[in-house]
């Protein structure tokens, strides 16, 4: 049976039709509101508008479900890689034997740098935070491929292989730049992750030892990061997009809106705030406690989900892979001790159970990455590193999209109504 809804706006009903998702998803198309009725819907946050049909990512927050391109996350994360997954994502279905040779053949072949782009990195301060320079040295790197910048189309598979490929490069780069050590260049014989930590730890005369748990924990974490659906940073790499913006631009624009506290930059905050309460002697009640005092804007990071109303499926085998890698690495660490109290207390807390609030992915990530050896200003870099493969499967969808138009809200203005201008010495 079709489904329609109807709206009644002064004495008038208009019927809107209905789009119906595989996973049973129903949403109420409202194209011909405006002109049917003269008015606009208005969802500050986006709460309950969808900006666009997809076919990468299905999340149900209730049931704390997540999967790509059908996938569940959790088979992928047991016997998937990240890059398996990111051509899953790109191109729609896993890749056979062949096609996953030629896509990692293309990274492999896309992983340097121009040389003449490692002199931008001589450009900014020691003190730049890495996600500045990342998102700026990915707009850079369009600049090398002039031909990107007006044909999306042309050579897309190669220019997402490059982008993949140099994100890494970049993000590498900038941390030895940031701590005053000569870059590494990648190696062809590693593969992605493990080609990742030889950029960041190795040192002239001395490979860092890849220790095959350690690449197998980083390589779960991009792989659990890898695409999120309609997020912030994916939403305004679409919009971007939409303007038919290039790949490079698109996902450097995603960069800067991950780079936020509320968002990816929650896996430094989470960090921050463990230390924090660890450097007061607090075992973590005396920060609920603040938390829960509205009179004050602090919030349990690493807590909480616009979606997830249950746990973040990926915080449940992130946490699993923290144990593992800390008695792997022989390492205890005083900040798991604390987040563990925190998350318990508050699973049983009223505050936390009557929002709904539960531990999300960045609430066990830093503690991994830390044991790794990651510097805490270079998780969100990980973050994005992971979600790159997500944001050009949606610039690709957006691409291909034959209806797709550029994106444009509308708004309720609340400003003053028209008024005449004043010469300055009329004013009072
Ligand atoms: N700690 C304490 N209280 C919280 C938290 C938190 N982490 N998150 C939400 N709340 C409270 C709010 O204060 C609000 O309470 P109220 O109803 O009494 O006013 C209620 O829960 C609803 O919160 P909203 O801000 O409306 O929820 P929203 O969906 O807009 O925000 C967000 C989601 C931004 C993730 C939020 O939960 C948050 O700030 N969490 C901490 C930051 C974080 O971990 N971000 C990472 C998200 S996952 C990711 O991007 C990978």
């Amino acid at each position: 049976m079709k489904r329609t809804a109807e709206l009644t706006f002064d004495g008038k009903t208009l019927e809107l039709p209905t789009v119906v998702g595989s996973e049973g998803e129903v949403g109420i198309d409202i194209a011909t509101l405006r002109s049917g009725t003269g008015c606009i819907t208005l969802d500050p946050g986006y709460g309950n508008t969808g900006s666009c049909e997809s076919a990468i990512t299905f999340i149900d927050g209730e049931k704390g479900i997540l999967r790509y391109r059908g996938y569940d996350i959790a088979e992928l994360a047991e016997r998937s890689t990240f890059i398996e997954t990111a051509y899953l994502l790109i191109y729609g279905d896993l890749p056979t034997r062949p096609q996953l040779a030629e896509f990692s053949e293309m990274l492999t072949e896309n992983q340097m740098l121009h040389e003449s782009m490692r002199h931008h990195f001589e450009g900014f301060p020691a003190s730049a935070h890495p996600m500045a320079i990342l998102s700026a040295m990915i707009n850079a790197a369009s600049s090398y491929h002039p031909n990107l910048i007006h044909k999306r189309e042309e050579r897309f598979p190669f220019h997402a292989a490059r982008l993949i490929s140099q994100v890494r490069t970049i993000a590498a780069f900038s941390h030895r730049k940031a701590h005053g050590l000569p870059v590494t260049y990648p190696k062809s014989t590693l593969k992605y992750t493990a080609n990742f930590l030889h950029m960041m730890f190795s040192m002239p005369g001395e490979d860092a030892d890849l220790k095959p748990e350690v690449v197998r924990a980083l390589d779960t974490i991009f792989l659990l990061h890898a695409d999120h659906e309609q997020n912030c940073s994916t939403s305004t790499v679409r919009m971007v997009a939409s303007s038919r913006a290039n790949l490079f631009a698109s996902a450097s624009a995603g960069v800067c809106a991950l780079w936020g506290p509320l968002h990816g930059g929650a896996n430094q905050a989470v960090l921050e705030m463990l230390q924090q309460i660890h450097d007061e002697g607090d075992d973590g009640s005396k920060f609920l406690a603040a938390v829960k005092d509205k009179t004050t804007d602090r919030r349990l990071m690493g807590f909480g989900h616009r979606v997830y109303k249950n746990f973040d499926p990926r915080a449940l085998i992130i946490k699993e892979q923290c144990d593992k890698v800390l008695a792997q690495l022989h390492q205890s660490d005083p900040l798991l001790d604390i987040a563990k109290k925190l998350e318990e207390i508050a699973l049983h807390d009223d505050y936390f159970i009557s929002r709904k609030l539960y531990p999300n992915v960045d609430f066990y990530s830093g503690i991994i990455m830390r044991a790794i050896g990651i510097p805490l200003d270079m998780f969100t870099v990980m973050f994005a590193i992971g979600r790159m493969p997500g944001w050009i499967a949606n610039f690709k969808e957006v691409m291909e999209d034959p209806t797709s138009r550029i994106s444009r809200p509308r708004q309720i203005y609340t400003g003053p109504t028209q008024r005449n201008y004043v010469p300055v010495e009329e004013r009072a």
